[in-house]
This record gives structure tokens, C-alpha cells and sequence, in this order.
């Protein structure tokens, strides 16, 4: 038999910060956030809470474990017929053999469900090459690292600008270094990946391209149609290959021993 959950329902202009707060601090089972409320389902009891417009109130056990809690619709989300990301919470489907990423759905970006994460997924699974060192700009949840630790990568490295995306990539990659910070806080590595706005990329790509150190592959990710062409104009050499999920394409570029001479040009930046 399932344990019993325990939920709270969180009232006041602090309400969502504190959801964003027990996504670091605590497994949350479930979340419905309505109009100036929240109510969470956990396991155990709620962590201490420090805001200041905040009230907590927990549901009596029977409504608790009698209420959906959002979460049971989720499904396992294939990227590949060998490749798939759930939450922690949706079952491994009977009889698959392929990889799995088990990313919880938080508040940081990367869950699997967005197009350009799968495109960005996509192209970094056909033509693995076991890179020595895997580094990620913009990891968000940590999922396109996570696909780099299911494959046995011994050495990863990730940043983000956002504190709560490089809390929730540490908790699910502990091996990894992640630091807060854009790509000039991360080490050399063969491999790299970046699935920025198009915008962010422009603004951090020649930075992105000294760190990449050319042995393994490159993949930009999150270029929608029209913002394409003005990435690739700014590297000297064409991608391998360009995989267009919905909206979102992502390229890939193969090794390159010569990326320290590369002339980085300057525009068009749209
Ligand atoms: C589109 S999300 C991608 C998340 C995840 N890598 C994925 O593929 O699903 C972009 C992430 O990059 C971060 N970001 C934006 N600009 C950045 C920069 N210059 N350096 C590092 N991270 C950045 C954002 O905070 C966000 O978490």
C-alpha cells in the first residue's frame, strides 16, 4: 500500500516563492497553484518556510489523499525510440530498454517536454561519440548533462545564470561541477552544448566557443526559424546537421582541431 501524502495549502504574495523554495528543499509529489494559493503535496512534513506573507495550512489526511494532485497525468515523454525523460513519479514503461532520464518537473527549465530541449536532445544522441568531458551553458534542470551521466561521461561540467536552475541541475547531477554564471565559468571541455534564446547565444558565443576544446561535437540549441541563419553566419564552418523540432532547430557541429584559429563574426545578430 501507497503511504499516505500530506498536503499544505500555501496563502499569500509569498505563496509561489515558496513553491520555488520546497522544489530545492523537498520532493514535491504535486503542486495546483490557484488564484493566491498553492497547495503542495509531500511525503513527510513541510520545511521551515521564511517568508513573511505566507500562511500554511495543511489539509486534513482524507482531502489530502483524496485530491489530484496534477501530477498523475504525466507521462513519459519518448525523444527517441531508445531515449525517454519522466518524472520520478511516472513508471518506467513496461519493457523499455533504452535510456532513461529521470527529471523531476520543477521550476527549472528542462523537463523534456520543450521542443527545443528535444531537438537539442535529439541531435546529441545520434552520433554519440563518448566525448572525454561534457560541458553544458544554460543547463536549467541539468537534463541535457543528465543524458551526458547516463552515458557514463566521466567528467561534467554546466552553468546557468539562474540560482534556482543550478540548484535543481546539483541535486540531480551531484557529480557534476555547476556553477552559477554564464559559459566563463565553466572549464575547457570536449563536447559541448548550449541550448540558449537565440538572443542569449549571440550574447555568449564567442565566450561558448573557447571552451569548447574541438575534440567531440558542438550543438546549439533553441534558434527558432527565422534566428537560424544569423547563428550560423557568425561561425566560420557549417553545422553537421540541423534538427527543427516545432518552432525550435537546433544544430550540430562536427570536431574541429582548429577551433582556437575559428573567426568569430560579428553579425547579423537577428
Ligand atoms: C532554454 S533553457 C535550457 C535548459 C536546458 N539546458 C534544456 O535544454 O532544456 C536556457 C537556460 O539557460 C540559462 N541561461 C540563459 N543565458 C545564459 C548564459 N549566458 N549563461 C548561462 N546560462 C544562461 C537560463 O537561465 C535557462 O535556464
Amino acid at each position: 500500500m501507497t503511504a499516505p501524502l500530506r498536503a499544505f495549502v500555501l496563502r499569500g504574495a509569498d505563496a509561489a516563492a515558496a513553491l520555488d523554495r520546497l522544489h530545492v528543499q523537498a520532493e514535491v509529489l504535486g503542486a495546483i497553484e490557484g488564484d493566491g494559493e498553492v497547495t503542495v503535496w509531500l511525503a513527510d512534513a513541510l520545511p521551515p518556510q521564511p517568508f513573511a506573507d505566507l500562511t500554511i495550512e495543511e489539509l486534513p489526511s482524507a482531502v489530502a489523499n483524496a485530491t489530484s494532485t496534477g501530477l498523475e497525468h504525466d507521462q513519459p515523454i519518448a525523444v527517441a525510440d531508445d531515449l525517454l525523460v519522466r518524472p520520478p513519479w511516472v513508471a518506467r514503461p513496461v519493457g523499455f530498454r533504452g535510456i532513461e532520464l529521470i527529471v523531476p518537473r520543477g521550476m527549472a527549465f528542462g523537463s523534456g517536454e520543450h521542443a527545443s530541449t528535444k531537438a537539442t536532445l535529439t541531435l546529441l544522441h545520434d552520433g554519440w561519440d563518448a566525448p572525454a568531458s561534457f560541458g553544458d551553458v544554460g543547463t536549467g534542470s541539468g537534463i541535457l548533462a543528465a543524458y551526458a551521466a547516463a552515458r557514463g561521461c566521466p567528467k561534467i561540467v554546466a552553468c546557468d545564470v539562474e540560482e534556482a536552475a543550478v540548484a535543481a541541475a546539483r541535486e540531480l547531477l551531484p557529480q557534476a561541477q555547476i556553477a552559477l554564471g554564464g559559459p566563463e565559468t565553466l572549464a575547457a571541455a570536449d563536447c559541448v552544448v548550449a541550448n540558449l534564446t537565440a538572443t542569449e547565444l549571440h550574447g555568449c558565443l564567442s565566450t561558448i566557443l573557447t571552451r569548447w576544446t574541438g575534440r567531440s561535437r558542438l550543438l546549439f540549441g533553441g534558434m527558432r526559424e527565422h534566428e537560424v541563419a544569423g547563428v550560423l553566419a557568425r561561425l566560420p564552418v557549417a553545422p553537421d546537421r540541423l534538427r527543427r523540432i516545432e518552432e525550435f532547430t537546433a544544430a550540430v557541429w562536427a570536431p574541429a582541431a582548429d577551433v582556437d584559429q575559428w573567426p568569430v563574426f560579428a553579425g547579423p545578430r537577428r
